[in-house]
């Protein structure tokens, strides 16, 4: 089920976390696909960790927005995370791709919002469950 975004004045907790991602996708290094991405995390510590996508000229290498804001969230001692935004500059709303999904699902349970942001703000939440709903799980976790 889709979350609608509350009105801006009920969402003084998204909001920081929009501005880190919309701030955090300024620095991308994205020369080779010109797609621009940032992401925010929340996590229990609360705090806000954010990151954008860093791509290289060896195009497997570069690493997307989630993951840079999971490595500052990791680095930082935080491991749980709270809620997320993500902003791509040219996409009204930009779903994290598939690896991605499973690089959250690691830290985030399955009711964590996920919010969809274009350039004025949220637009719309998923909750983790709703982007992987049958992740890769084993014994280990
Ligand atoms: N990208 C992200 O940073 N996050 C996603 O969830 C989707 C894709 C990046 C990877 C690459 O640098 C660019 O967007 C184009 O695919």
């Amino acid at each position: 089920m889709l979350v609608r975004p509350p009105p801006w004045k009920a969402a003084h907790v998204s909001k920081p976390l929009f501005e880190a991602a919309k701030a955090a996708m300024a620095n991308s290094h994205s020369p080779y696909s010109k797609f621009p991405v940032g992401a925010a995390i929340r996590a229990a510590d609360g705090r806000i960790y954010a990151g954008c996508n860093i791509e290289n000229l060896s195009f497997p290498e570069g690493i997307c927005a989630e993951g840079s804001a999971i490595a500052h969230m990791v680095m930082g001692g935080a491991k749980e995370i709270v809620e997320v935004a993500v902003i791509a500059e040219k996409l009204d709303m930009c779903p994290p791709c598939g690896g991605c999904r499973q690089k959250l699902a690691e830290f985030a349970a399955p009711e964590v919002k996920v919010w969809l942001c274009d350039a004025d703000g949220p637009k719309l939440a998923m909750t983790m469950g709703e982007l992987l709903p049958a992740g890769f799980k084993t014994k280990l976790g």
